[in-house]
């Protein structure tokens, strides 16, 4: 059975990749560990795994019926996870629209079927992976970023590591969610 590793992530615009690239440079330099390339940046709202493709077009379908309005962010916090030893940048507040499209995603989806994992949603976006030692991790930009859209991506590890390909971007505003781009699987 043919399946693909997805997940629905806020992709953010090249403006604010490079916003985050450069405020986070000198830490994560400072830390061991692997650096997830700028063009990787994205925050997970909802984690899937492997789906088969076949049901595709549910996922799809899921997507689309979401009513969120944009997702206003900002990143101002460092974290560690020690497991699976992540660093990442973060808010320190809740996101209520993010926070809500998660939940809502999830639930549908779990609804349907699919296995979402359980974790709760944290946003944050990883900017290093493999760091045993985080060392003193202080403030964060702040980095602000208003998320028009959300997108179906798919994750698969290619010759230099994870890669990312978005399969349906899905827009987000006052009068809900519409399909923006859908690569047709
Ligand atoms: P991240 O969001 O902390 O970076 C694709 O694998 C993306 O989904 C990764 O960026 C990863 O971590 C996120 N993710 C969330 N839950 C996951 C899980 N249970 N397994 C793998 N990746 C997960």
């Amino acid at each position: 059975m043919a399946t693909s590793r997805l997940f629905f992530a806020l992709c953010p615009t090249a403006a604010v990749r490079d916003a985050i690239y450069k405020a986070s440079r000198d830490a994560v330099s400072a830390v061991d560990g692997k650096p997830v390339p700028a063009a990787n940046f994205h925050m997970t709202l909802v984690f899937l795994g492997a789906v088969s493709t076949d049901s595709l077009g549910l996922v799809k379908s899921i997507a689309a019926s979401m009513q969120s309005g944009r997702c206003r962010i900002e990143l101002d916090r460092y974290g560690h996870w020690e497991q699976p030893r992540v660093l990442w940048c973060g808010a320190s507040r809740v996101l209520p629209a993010a926070a809500m499209l998660a939940a809502n995603l999830r639930e549908r989806l779990a609804g349907a079927g699919f296995r979402p994992d359980p974790h709760p949603f944290v946003p944050h976006v990883t900017l290093a992976r493999k760091v045993h030692r985080p060392g003193e991790l202080g403030a964060f930009g702040p980095v602000r970023w208003e998320a028009d859209s959300f997108a179906l991506m798919s994750s698969s590890t290619g010759a230099h590591g994870s890669e990312y390909t978005p399969i349906a971007t899905y827009a987000l505003g006052a009068s809900g969610n519409s399909i923006m781009g859908n690569k047709g699987h």
